[in-house]
This record gives C-alpha cells, structure tokens and sequence, in this order.
C-alpha cells in the first residue's frame, strides 16, 4: 500500500461534504429536526468512529435521542471480538422490529467491526429485514453518501467491501464529553494473534500524519479537554509506515510539548513491541499518564506461541521491571484470555502466577470466544466449558485480592485527581480519577466538575478509592 492509496483525496472528502450539506437542507425543511441515536459496542476505537457518525449527523441536521422510539435514525455500531459482543447487538437489533413497525420511516443502520465479517452481513440481509443500511468499518467516510441512498431510493443498502484500509481526515467529530477525548493515531492491526478478528475486519496498519494529529489535540487543549488518550490496536507501532523517522515515542515526546494543563495515555501497546525507550520516554514527559495498559493474555509460554503474540514470560517480566525502575508507581492493568485452545488447567496456572508477580491494578479477563475465519477457531479445543468457568473465577477471586491490596496501599496518600463527573452510587456526590486512572468517589460540590484538585484517600475496595477533597 502506498501512501496515496490509504488516504482518502480531499476531493472525495468534499463530495461527502456536500451530501452532508445537502441532506441538511433537506432536513432544514421537515416540521422538526430530525433525531438520531448512535448505538456503540466494542472497544473505544469504535467509540472514537462513533462519534464521527454524530458529527456527520449533526452535520446533516440531525439532533439527538437515547430514544429508539422516537429516533428517526439509528446507527449500530457492532463488535466482534467475542460472540458475547456480537449476539449483544443483533438482540438490540432484533428489538427494533417493534419501533420501526410504530414508526415504518425509521432508518435503521449497522455498522463496525461485526458488518466487515461476511457472514453476518449475510445473515443481516436474509433474517433482519427491517435493517435499512449495512456498511463496513472501510467506508465509515462514506456514511453519509450511504443514508442519502437510503433517504432518496427507499431500498435497502448493503457496503461492506473487503480493504486495506483507508484514512480519512477532517471528519466531523461530536464528542461526548468536555474532559476526555479519544484520538485515533493509527488504525488496524497486522498481527494476527491466532484468537483474534480484529487484523480481518480493520485492515492493516496505517498512521496518520503526525501533523494531523498534533494539531487535533492542540486543538482539544484549546477547548479544554483534560484527559486525552491515544488510541491504536498497537500504538506502538506507530510510525512504521510513514517512513518519517517518528516513532510512538517521538510522537508521545511531541504531544508532551503541547503547552496546556491536560494528560495523555493511550492504548494499547503490544508487549513484543514495548521499547526501553516508550519507557523512558513516558518517564520523562510529565503529561504522560503513570498508566500503562500491557496486555499479556496468559502467563505460559506455550500458550503465548500457539496465540502467535511473539514474546514470552520472562521477556514480559522483564519489561514490567524495566519500567517499574524508571516510573515505580505505575499503574498497570492487562487483558488475560482463559481457555485458549488447548491450554491445560497447569498451564493456566502459569497466568495465575504471573499475576502475583506482576501485580497488576486491575485486569480485563475474558473467556476464550472461537471467531470464525481466525486460526484459532480451527484448534482442538478439548476443555470442557464448566472447567474452562472454573479457572475463569479463580483468575477473578486472585485478581480482586490483588486490586483491594494495590487500593489499600492509597489509603492515607493525598494525590490530585481530576473531577470528571457527577456520581450515582447514592453515597458520594462526584466522582474523579487520580493520574493512573483508579477511580476515587469523593463528596464536593458540583462546580468543581472538570478541575484538578487535592484528595486524601480514607478507604478503598477491590474497585475503586474513597477520598476526601482537601
Ligand atoms: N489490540 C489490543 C486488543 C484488542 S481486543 C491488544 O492487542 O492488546 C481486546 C482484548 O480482547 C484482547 O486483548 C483480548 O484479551 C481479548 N480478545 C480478543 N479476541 C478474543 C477472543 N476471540 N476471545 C476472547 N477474548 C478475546
Ligand atoms: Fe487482536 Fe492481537 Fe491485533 Fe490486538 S494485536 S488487535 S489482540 S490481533
Ligand atoms: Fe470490537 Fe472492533 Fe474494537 S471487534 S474490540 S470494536 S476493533
């Protein structure tokens, strides 16, 4: 792929301006503003494309709704890294038989990771009849031009086409909030890990300009975003196609420069390609978040090979205590797999160990989903479900002690967090995250929403911190 094959032209980029232009005039002329409701499930790269969706919505006059019944369009956007993700969605899809049966003229659209697999676009043209507009995650620019098809020939449209992968600039963006922004700096992935569908349904690697970039976050900094986090499938192969001399590092040292009073993480970076100097680099760049999400996906080297994730435990140990002598309060978290096809309960009990070496934070752990297409779907996979369960709530009960000691240890530290919201647990009044990212709830008055403040932290829990402000 050459560089002028993934960028999409800015002349394409101006035709679908003016559909947006065009169809908001449109919109401009109906009795009320139209409404919208963009639907998300999977990761926050499918965040991140949703709220590209609402800008093209606003863009075309479309307001907002949490309502399916009175929403004149829904977008879907699907997941599919484990059919738990997938089925989730098309349940929800199903259910809108009754809104649109109230309302024949809703649009109903889906799209994302799920529509890119062949056969669920199938399955969405022959059973879910009431769906309008299937696209795939290639031609998210092109949603526009798409819903206009709808709108004019009131027949349905299917575009999922098979792709590299493309990057398109300048599209519009609503966000959700005022505090945290996601910014993509690269999208798709090359590394086939055996379980996952990802590399299949996001195309290859590519980066965007770092000009790009650096100026979408200054431009965030403007506006008063605090927390800004830097996503990629593997950021820390960023760069690698853009011949430019700029690796994630360098562009992490980049951002670090911007002049303001905000944070950036990001997520997520893959263990082989984690580099002594990411670390120093996170070291040095004190608007680099003390966080790093590192996935492992389980501790036993045989396992690691048959997932084709190209390092092994004791390389990983070693990253882990390289970056702890350069930042010691780090705060880490990971992704563990359990059930991978033909990991034994012993070799399971290599990951169970490895989290008491490592002592992650907090962990995300997931049961291993077989996904169509992938090699993994395709290895003998032996171990009952009931076994497979029961080594998942081990994981879980060793990683809960493990978070409630990491917690406990805060307790009687003041550390600044940032207030980022308003908080419903009907004991506390707010909500904030400390430069790591754990949760703290604390009480204080609404106002102070959105600023950096002092917190002494009186008690804590397998999940989050209890503060006060002072
Ligand atoms: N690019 C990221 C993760 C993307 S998917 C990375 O490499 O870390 C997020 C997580 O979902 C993965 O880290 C993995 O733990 C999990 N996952 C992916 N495919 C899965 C599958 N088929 N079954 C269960 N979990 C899966
Ligand atoms: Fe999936 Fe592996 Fe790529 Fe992550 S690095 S998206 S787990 S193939
Ligand atoms: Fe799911 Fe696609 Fe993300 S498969 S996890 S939404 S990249």
């Amino acid at each position: 792929m050459t560089r002028k094959d993934v960028l999409v032209p800015e002349q394409e980029l101006q035709r679908q301006r003016e559909i947006r232009r065009e169809i908001a005039r449109r919109m401009a002329l109906l009795p009320r503003q139209p409404l919208a409701f963009v639907d998300t499930y999977g990761c926050q790269q499918n965040e991140a494309d949703s709220e590209q969706i609402r800008g093209m919505l606003a863009e075309m006059g479309y307001g907002f709704t949490e309502d399916e019944n009175e929403a004149d369009v829904i977008v879907i956007n699907t997941c599919a890294v484990r059919e738990h993700a997938e089925m989730r969605a098309l349940g929800n899809v199903g259910a809108l038989t009754h809104t649109k049966r109230r309302n024949p003229d809703q649009i109903i659209c889906l799209c994302g990771c799920a529509m890119q697999e062949p056969h669920m676009s199938k399955k969405i043209r022959q059973s879910f009849r009431h769906v309008d507009l299937v696209f795939g995650t290639h031609v998210l620019y092109r949603f526009s031009e798409l819903l206009a098809q709808v709108l004019d020939k009131k027949k349905r449209v299917f575009e999922t086409p098979d792709s590299q992968g493309v990057i398109a600039e300048g599209l519009p963006v609503a966000r959700k909030g005022k505090l945290k922004a996601w910014v993509s700096i690269m999208y798709g992935c090359n590394n086939f890990c055996t379980y996952c569908i990802v590399p299949y349904v996001r195309g290859r690697e590519r980066s965007r300009d770092p000009e790009k970039i650096l100026a979408e976050v200054r431009e965030l900094v403007a506006e008063g975003y605090k927390d800004i986090t830097l996503l990629g499938q593997n950021v820390n192969s960023y760069g690698k196609d853009l011949g430019l001399d700029m690796d994630f590092a360098d562009l992490l040292a980049k951002v670090n420069e911007i002049p303001g009073d905000f944070l950036v993480r990001f997520m997520t970076s893959h263990p082989k390609d984690a580099s002594q100097k990411l670390f120093e680099t996170m070291a040095r760049c004190e608007k680099v978040a003390p966080q790093l999400h590192l996935p492992v996906q389980c501790g036993n080297d045989r396992v690691l090979k048959a997932m084709n994730r190209h390092y092994d435990r004791a390389t990983y140990l070693d990253e882990i205590r390289r970056l702890r002598a350069l930042i010691p309060d780090i705060v880490l978290t990971s992704d563990i797999i359990v059930g991978f096809p033909g990991e034994t309960t012993e070799e399971f009990e290599d990951t169970l160990s490895l989290l008491e070496e490592v002592g992650y934070d907090a962990l995300f752990t997931f049961i291993y989903s077989p996904r169509e297409g992938t090699p993994g779907a395709k290895m003998p996979d032996p171990m009952s479900r009931e076994e497979k369960n029961r080594n998942f709530q081990r994981l879980v009960a060793l990683q809960n002690r493990i978070s409630a000691e990491k917690h406990a240890a805060y307790v009687g530290k003041t550390l600044r967090v940032l207030v980022d919201g308003k908080n419903d647990d009907g004991k506390h009044t707010l909500t904030a995250r400390t430069d790591g990212g754990r949760l703290v709830h604390l009480d204080g008055d609404e106002s102070l929403v959105g600023s950096w403040q002092r917190a002494r932290i009186t008690g804590s829990s397998n999940w989050a911190l209890f503060g006060e402000l002072v």
